[in-house]
């Protein structure tokens, strides 16, 4: 029993904390990032992970809700079962933002830690600092998975390593 309990203890610590130590206040909007991101804000706006929370809302999405068997004129977009993966921690945070990918934001996207001189002068060390404070720089396929799963009504099957590559910025 005790074995069982450290287990499980063990695998909080180094798989599920990440993301249940997360509050809403330790988010900041894709707006935030936007201030000084404008370029690949401008690219990521366009994509279905933006709109995401469209897709809940009346007569949208209609051809992939007929075949999940949705009803394709209800509003889901009040539905706990549904805005969870369509928002990024809550719902005046719409759609899949740069937090759900780079981890929430609001210790690593300081002016002190992600500031264009002190960046340039010493990359490494600014780049450390922002992992410290909880930036993920390349996105793991735990974190797609905890959308791009079974839960999900419409769901595909999830290749990582073909889908991994859709989801990188632009140059
Ligand atoms: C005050 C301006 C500022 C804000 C706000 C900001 N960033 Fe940054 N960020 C930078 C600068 C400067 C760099 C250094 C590299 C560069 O110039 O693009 C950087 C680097 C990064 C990197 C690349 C790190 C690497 O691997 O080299 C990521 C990812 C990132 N930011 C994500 C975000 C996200 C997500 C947000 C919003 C939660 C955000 N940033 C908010 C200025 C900012
Ligand atoms: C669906 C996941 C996802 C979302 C959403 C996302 N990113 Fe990224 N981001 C990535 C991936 C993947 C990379 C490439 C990492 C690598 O392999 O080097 C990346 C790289 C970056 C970099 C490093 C420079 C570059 O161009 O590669 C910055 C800065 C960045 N993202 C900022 C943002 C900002 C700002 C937003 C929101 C406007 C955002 N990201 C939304 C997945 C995402
Ligand atoms: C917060 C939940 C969430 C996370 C995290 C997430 N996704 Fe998604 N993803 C979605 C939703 C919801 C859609 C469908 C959006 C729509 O079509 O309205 C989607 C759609 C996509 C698409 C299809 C886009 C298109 O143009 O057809 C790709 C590719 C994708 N995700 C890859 C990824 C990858 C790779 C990661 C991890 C780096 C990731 N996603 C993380 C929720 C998420
Ligand atoms: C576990 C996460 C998750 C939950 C819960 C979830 N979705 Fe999604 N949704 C996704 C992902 C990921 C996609 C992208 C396609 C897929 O399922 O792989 C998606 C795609 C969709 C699409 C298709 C969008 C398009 O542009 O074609 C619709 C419609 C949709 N979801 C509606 C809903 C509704 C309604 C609910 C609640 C009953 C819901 N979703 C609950 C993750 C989720």
């Amino acid at each position: 029993m005790k074995k069982i309990l450290l287990f499980i203890l063990l695998a909080l610590v180094l798989f599920g904390l990440p993301f249940i130590a997360y509050t809403a206040e330790d988010y900041v909007g894709a707006q935030k990032c936007k201030v000084c991101h404008m370029k690949i804000y401008k690219s990521w706006e366009q994509t279905k992970h933006a709109m995401a929370f469209e897709a809940l809302k009346p007569g949208m999405a209609v051809e992939a809700r007929q075949k999940a068997g949705l009803d394709t004129q209800k509003d889901y977009s009040q539905d706990a079962a549904c805005v969870g993966c369509h928002t990024t921690g809550t719902p005046d945070r719409p759609g899949v933002q740069c937090e759900a990918c780079h981890g929430a934001g609001k210790q690593y996207s300081s002016a002190k830690i992600m500031n264009k001189v002190a960046w340039k002068a010493d990359p490494d060390k600014q780049c450390a600092m922002a992992v410290e404070a909880g930036l993920v720089r390349k996105p793991a396929e735990k974190q797609c998975t905890v959308c791009h799963n079974t839960k999900s009504p419409t769901y595909t099957p999830f290749d990582f390593k073909t889908r991994y590559p859709e989801v990188k910025h632009p140059e």
